[in-house]
């Protein structure tokens, strides 16, 4: 089966990495994209242990030059729909278009839909279920420079959604890309970490879920899950041996905060995810580490705008630089859309990379 594998911008490195190391067979990369072919067994697997990627597409057709609806049309109608579509689900069609000739989002989904309906011959499988039944079939068709393809998505939501979020505010940092920053800090997991503006705790339970090896889709639906294209019980066999799998050693991840009331559901989010004996929550300000000897790993992400007027924050830049440099037994991390950092650190001692927190900016300094 050909898959596509979506993730963030500037993350692409570390994706084709981890499929080279799995020696998946990468067909083609484009801008957060990576094509790969592997047997229809690895979309179970991929969307179980997948800690940074978006989404799982299966690439059920695709050509290039589609700059008219006739060719569309066709593209979708060569599809054996009916191996993949389960008539009494409903399908939902979405489009997404980058620099080619056909850019109408309404139009391209109607007409992906209506060579989907044609297909199928029969109307009755396409009659909804109940109004908000979950969109089992998401198929997208995407052209980018009027190369197209008809992708079916296989995660259902975004991968970067786990299970443990208590409520429906965002915490400012994905978990996708919480993991990405650990996986690039290289912890060592029975090292000492640290999140000294740990707001959700998010960045503090990636840490724990990758220390015990917890698979970060085990209590999550995915799309596939209602399909029937996999042998029978193996994906519930697949998430037993995660859960056999899981370490049950305790680490030592330390998780604080100034504000109460975001502790109190970090810590709930860290019971959800089950984790909550590896970490240590702590009401206290970032600064009462001035006085403290930190070693190993910290990686925050201390606010760059807030309720602080610009003097505030320039000096909380200046402390957070003071602690990150006078402990030099930690390989100290901060992930901050504050550009003005740039002239408040000496450049010898920091290198930094160019990552998006959701769709802003934002850099990621290793303390040297
Ligand atoms: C950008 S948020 C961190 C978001 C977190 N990474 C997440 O994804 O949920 C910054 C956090 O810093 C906290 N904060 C602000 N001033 C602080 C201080 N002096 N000491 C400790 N924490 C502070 C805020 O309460 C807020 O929760």
């Amino acid at each position: 089966m050909k898959f596509l594998l979506t993730c963030s911008a500037w993350l692409e490195a570390i994706l084709k990495k981890e499929i080279e190391k799995q020696w998946w067979i990468i067909t083609q990369t484009k801008d957060r994209l990576v094509f790969f072919e592997w047997p229809i067994e690895l979309m179970a697997k991929l969307n179980l242990w997948s800690r940074v990627w978006n989404k799982l597409y299966l690439v059920l057709n695709s050509k290039k030059n589609i700059d008219n609806f006739d060719k569309l049309y066709d593209l979708v109608y060569e599809i054996d729909w009916k191996k993949y579509i389960n008539r009494y689900y409903r399908v939902v069609t979405k489009a997404t278009s980058i620099k080619s000739k056909l850019t109408s989002t309404p139009a391209l989904q109607s007409i992906t839909k209506k060579a989907i309906v044609d297909k199928m011959t029969s109307k009755s499988w396409n009659k909804m279920p109940e109004e908000d039944s979950k969109p089992i079939f998401e198929v997208l068709s995407f052209l980018i420079e009027d190369e197209t393809f008809i992708l079916l998505n296989t995660s259902w939501e975004t991968l970067y959604k786990r299970w443990y979020k208590t409520d429906t505010w965002e915490a400012p940092i994905k978990e996708s890309l919480a993991a990405a920053l650990i996986i690039l800090s290289n912890w060592k997991f029975d090292t000492p970490f640290y999140d000294i503006f740990c707001w959700s705790g998010t960045i503090a339970i990636e840490a724990a879920l990758f220390a015990k090896n917890i698979a970060p889709g085990l209590f999550r639906y995915f799309a596939f899950e209602d399909w029937n294209l996999l042998p029978e019980n193996y994906f519930f066999n697949l998430r037993k041996e995660a859960k056999e799998k899981i370490f049950k050693k305790n680490y030592n991840i330390i998780a604080s905060d100034i504000d109460q009331e975001v502790l109190t559901k970090a810590i709930q989010n860290a019971k959800n995810a089950k984790v909550e004996d590896s970490i240590k929550f702590e009401l206290k300000d970032f600064k009462d580490y001035k006085t403290e000897k930190l070693s190993w790993t910290l990686i925050s992400n201390p606010p760059y705008w807030l309720r602080l007027k610009e003097d505030n924050i320039k000096n909380m830049y200046e402390n957070i630089d003071f602690i990150l440099q006078k402990n030099k037994d930690l390989s100290g991390w901060i992930i901050t859309s504050y550009t003005e950092f740039n002239q408040i650190i000496k450049q010898k001692n920091y290198k930094n990379r160019k990552l998006y927190n959701w769709n802003e900016l934002a850099y990621f300094y290793l303390k040297k």
